[in-house]
């Protein structure tokens, strides 16, 4: 979303309303599965964790988004929609404002293993998935879409950050004090899934106004991460002002980047 260029291709499902994806690709997803199932205990947080047992995805092969819909649909009231690779910001909000999340359904090339700039398949379902059968999760996705589609154009770049800094590279703290993973980005990029928690990047704690005001770049390791207590976060997020949040933020301006984002 909200990139210029891609050079992939979302699939079509057959006239059988089946998506066939070349052999080589359900590979791509068995490779990305192997790997992340064995770096995800004790780095995913639990939510995730227990999203991802409700999921069951197969080890295999990519699957049908009619298999997520009906573990999603179950448990929180949201399903997949089916996406070209790039889709406009208002298509983007409008689905999420109507519990639909958006899946380009198509598989990075092996040259994009380790983190992919245009979600894929694989950050859509194994990276997002599993939290949209979290209520919380759900329910900060709805708002966010819902405040996208009212929004004006410089909001939207204040709002992106919120979304960056949460359901795409959010760290949360559990109740047993360990620091873990909720972000799809990082959970669905086997070499940030291991870079989070390392110690090496920089932890914040949550604070709604500087997350708006920290800028960031999708083509680079993340060198700051914001922490939030807990899941149910977000569900306090979904309920706060935030468009207030985001006038207050833009009146106050953005902090400098961080050095290994200039150039
Ligand atoms: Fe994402």
């Amino acid at each position: 979303m909200g990139h210029a260029e891609t050079t992939y291709l979302a699939r079509e499902a057959g006239e059988d309303g089946i998506i066939h994806y070349p052999p080589e690709e359900h590979a791509v997803w068995a490779e990305l599965i192997e790997r992340q199932q064995a770096l995800l205990p004790g780095r995913a947080c639990e939510a995730y964790l227990d999203g991802l047992d409700k999921l069951a995805l197969p080890t295999e092969r990519i699957p049908q988004l009619e298999e997520i819909d009906a573990v999603l649909q179950a448990a929180t009231g949201w399903r997949t929609a089916q996406v070209p690779a790039l889709i406009s910001f208002k298509r983007f909000f409008n689905l999420l404002a109507n519990k639909a999340f958006p899946v380009a359904t198509f598989i990075r090339r092996r040259e994009d293993f380790g983190y992919i700039q245009e979600p894929d398949v694989f950050h859509e379902i194994a990276g997002h998935c599993p939290l949209l059968t979290h209520p919380a999760f759900a329910a900060f996705n709805e708002t966010y879409g819902r405040l996208g589609l009212e929004a004006s154009k410089e909001e939207r770049v204040y709002l992106a950050r919120l979304y960056w800094f949460t359901v795409e590279f959010g760290l949360l703290r559990q109740a047993d004090g360990d620091m873990r993973i909720y972000g799809g980005g990082i959970l669905s990029s086997p070499s940030e899934t291991e870079y989070a928690l390392s110690g090496d990047p920089e932890y914040r704690p949550f604070v709604l106004d500087d997350v708006l005001r920290t800028p960031y770049r999708i083509d680079r390791i993340q060198p700051i991460y914001y922490v939030i207590d807990g899941i149910d976060t977000l569900f306090e997020l979904a309920q706060t002002d935030l468009m207030a949040a985001v006038r207050t933020a833009m009146s106050r301006g953005l902090f400098e980047p961080h050095p290994s984002l200039i150039n």
